[in-house]
């Protein structure tokens, strides 16, 4: 059987879908659906291909005990469409350039990342490249609450 694949997008791809990224790719893991979820994670901007994540990026995703610092980073390819079932924006900017470059007829979800979240208050996770320790704590935040409703919804809808 085909692996659900997911696809987490945002501007650099070194801060907040990495971090999503990572995250999920955990979650999934202590479910032990590693087997049917695969994940990964691009920019719409070229800037930081085959870069590690930013630093304050992994020590912030280390203080809740994920490692990030494998991923590299990638540009958000058309030729994606072909392949991702969720392709997830981490705001409305991105998705605006995935909607774009999305093909006629995609059967797949293209929608903000935060849509699959129990909170209100953020319909997307903040840029926290520009700013302090608390942007970067505020997007671990949201994309722990974003993963576990990505998680229910993937087992209810496949
Ligand atoms: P990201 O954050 O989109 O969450 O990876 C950014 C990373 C780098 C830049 C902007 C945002 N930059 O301007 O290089």
């Amino acid at each position: 059987m085909k692996k659900v694949a997911v696809l987490f997008v945002c501007l650099g791809n070194i801060c907040r879908s990495p971090t999503a990224h990572g995250l999920f790719r955990q979650l999934v893991a202590e479910h032990n659906l590693s087997h049917c979820i695969e994940i990964e994670s691009a920019g719409t901007s070229g800037w930081h291909i085959d870069e590690p994540p930013d630093p304050r990026s992994v020590s912030a995703a280390k203080s809740r005990g994920c490692d990030i610092s494998d991923l590299r980073g990638r540009k958000f390819e058309a030729v994606d469409f072909n392949h991702y079932d969720y392709i997830l924006a981490m705001d409305t900017a991105n998705l605006d350039h995935l909607i774009e470059l999305c093909p006629a007829g995609y059967s797949g979800e293209v929608k903000l990342f935060l849509d699959y979240s129990s909170q209100a208050k953020y319909r997307e996770v903040p840029d926290p490249y520009h700013g302090g320790t608390k942007g970067f704590e505020l997007v671990l935040d949201l994309i722990e609450d974003g993963c576990n409703g990505l998680l229910n919804t993937i087992k209810k809808e496949k």
